[in-house]
This record gives structure tokens, sequence and C-alpha cells, in this order.
């Protein structure tokens, strides 16, 4: 098993940490195009596996994508992140170039790979890569909505003082503060209903605590954060080169699922070795369904801002 991951910026060499300490591949390159810095992190992480305890060797690449082939499954991360105040959306121009370019790349040396698409406006990328690339659908993930549940699963676990690692719950829809549908009504604590322990204000509390999730912490930190990113992404690339099959929140192109057609939105997939394997559709609520509705709306227009 190879992975590449392309950034080696903050979510990208977290990223990379994530999947060596985890041996979940014999080789993992980390691609930038900041001379040495991929090399010098490589080393760095590969420094840990003595006191740590893995044998994963992590190898840098400035921008040579010779040492990329082969790889089963590709991570992009390249691309600018949000200062306080800005919104995902505002990165698209940028971005979309860096990320045209770099799938090319990567199709030349890897033409096999999965893809799983990091960089933000994350829907709209994955959108891009997928309509630039022309690979099949299931080879095209988008990671958010792993990350979102990930911190609506803590901001339950805070405010009910339990263990985040015995709450259920999912985050759909798009990857923006407005775009995302944290699901409270279908989230649990032990299979029990969360609204069991919390009052409808207070889960209305955590939910919008969700949809800033990502901005309280731009603010605090003064860019956007890269642990829980990082931690989220290497979960992705675990359930397919495990096979492992787990239902996760991605965005991936809907062809009438959800009754959308002909964009990529967060929505429970099944992840396993080819990929994302199937849509798990969940019966939502009118007001669910509504707020999907919006939610696509407003990543439609995103998209809509690319150009061909
Ligand atoms: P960063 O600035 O720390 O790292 C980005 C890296 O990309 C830099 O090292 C830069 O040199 C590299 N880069 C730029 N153009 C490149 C190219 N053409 N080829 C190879 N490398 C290139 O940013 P950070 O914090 O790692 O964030 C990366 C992206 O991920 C941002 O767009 C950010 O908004 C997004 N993000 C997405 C999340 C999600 O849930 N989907 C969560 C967190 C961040």
């Amino acid at each position: 098993m190879k992975i590449t991951v392309v950034g080696a910026g903050a979510v990208g060499a977290t990223t990379a940490d994530n999947i060596i300490r985890r041996e979940l591949a014999e080789e993992v390159v980390l691609l930038d195009i900041k001379e040495g810095v991929s090399e010098g992190k490589s080393l760095d992480m590969y420094q840990t596996a003595a006191l740590l305890g893995f044998n994963t060797r992590p190898i840098g690449s400035t921008n040579d994508y010779e040492k990329t082939k082969g790889s089963d499954v590709v991570v992009i991360t390249s691309g600018l992140p949000r200062k306080p105040g800005m919104t995902r959306e505002e990165l698209i121009g940028i971005n979309a170039g860096i990320v045209k370019g770099v799938t090319e790349n990567i199709l030349k040396y890897s033409p096999k790979a999965i893809i799983i698409v990091v960089s933000n406006p994350m829907d709209t990328m994955t959108y891009l890569a997928l309509k630039e690339s022309g690979i099949p659908k299931k080879r095209l993930i988008g990671m958010g909505g792993a990350l979102d549940s990930a911190r609506f699963k803590t901001y339950l676990a805070l405010a009910m003082d339990v263990s985040p690692l015995d709450i259920h719950g999912m985050v759909i829809g798009g990857h923006g503060d407005t775009t995302m549908i944290p699901l409270t009504r279908l989230a649990t604590y032990n299979g029990i209903p969360v609204s069991r322990f919390l009052s409808a204000e207070k889960l209305e509390k955590v939910a919008a605590d969700t949809m800033v999730g990502g901005a309280t912490l731009t603010k605090l930190i003064g860019t956007s954060a890269w642990y829980a990113p990082g931690a989220a992404t290497m979960m992705l690339v675990e359930s397919i080169v495990r096979n492992q099959k787990r239902i996760v929140p991605c965005s991936v192109y809907l062809n009438g699922e959800y009754g959308q057609k002909d964009i990529c939105m967060g929505v429970p997939v099944v992840l396993g070795r080819s990929g994302w394997e199937k849509i798990v559709t969940l019966r939502l609520s009118d007001a669910e369904k509504a707020a999907f509705e919006k939610s696509a709306e407003a990543v439609r227009s995103m998209n809509g801002a690319l150009s061909f």
C-alpha cells in the first residue's frame, strides 16, 4: 500500500503523521511545492519511529510527482487555509487552480488512485477534481463531514459531561459554517437519543457551536485547525486501506440521491477498498430535507464560480 499526501502544511503533515503512526501503508509520500519542507517534516516524523514504535517510512518530495508513482490513495491538502474572519468560500480562486494542477499531476503517475480532497471550499474542490479528472465518481471523496461530526460529538459530550466515544452523531450537507447540518434528532448516547439528556435549547446551542466549530478555532489560533482535520482525514484513509466499510459522511457526487443531481455534498457513505462503495439513505424529516436543499443551493452557487 502506498499513500501520498499533497501539501505538507499543517493539515497535510498531521494527516501523514497519523497515517505513519498507524502503519496504514508501507510508503507514505509527503509532497509540497516549498523547497525542503516536505523532506524536513518527513525526516522529523521518521525520527519518532524509534520512540513511538512504527515501521512506516515517510518520504518527502519537493514537487517531484515521480515519487508518488503507483499510489493507492492520495490526499490533497494543498492550498490556502482561512484566516480569522474569512469564510472557506473566499479561498475558491487560488485553491481551484492548485487543486486542478495537483489532480492532473497525481493521475499522471497514479491513474488508479482513490483521491481524498481536503482543500477548501471542499465540496466545490471535490466537484472540480471530479469534473477535471473524469475518474469514476467512487474514487473521489471530499473530507468535511468526518471532521464536522467529530466536532459535533465533542460538543455533545462536553454538554453532557460524558465521553465522546459513547456519542454517535453525524453532520451532513455542505462543509460550510452556514451549510452544514448537524443531525441532532438522530444523535445518540449509547443508543439513547441525546434529546433525552439535553433540552431543545442546549441541543440548538450544540448545533450552532458545531457549525462555527472551525471559525472558533481559526479565531483562537489565528489560522485554521489541523489536529482534528488530520485525524479525520486519516480515519477516511484507514477505512479505505483496511477495507473497514465504516459509514462516514463524505462529500461525494450525487446523482439523484437526497434529491440532488450534479453536485458533491456531504452524505453518509460506506468507505472501503474501492472508495465510497454506497450512499446510505437516511430518512430525513421535512425540516432536515429543507436544510439539505438550502445547503445544496449554496454549494451549487459556489460551483458556479468555477470555470472549466
Ligand atoms: P497550510 O498553509 O499550512 O498548508 C498548505 C500547504 O500547501 C503549504 O505547505 C503550501 O506550500 C502547499 N501548497 C500550495 N500550493 C501547492 C501546490 N501546487 N502543490 C503542492 N503543495 C502546495 O494550510 P493547512 O492549514 O494545511 O490547510 C490546507 C487546506 O485544507 C486549506 O485549503 C484549508 O482551508 C483546508 N482545510 C480543510 C478542512 C476540511 O475539513 N476539509 C479542515 C482544515 C483545513
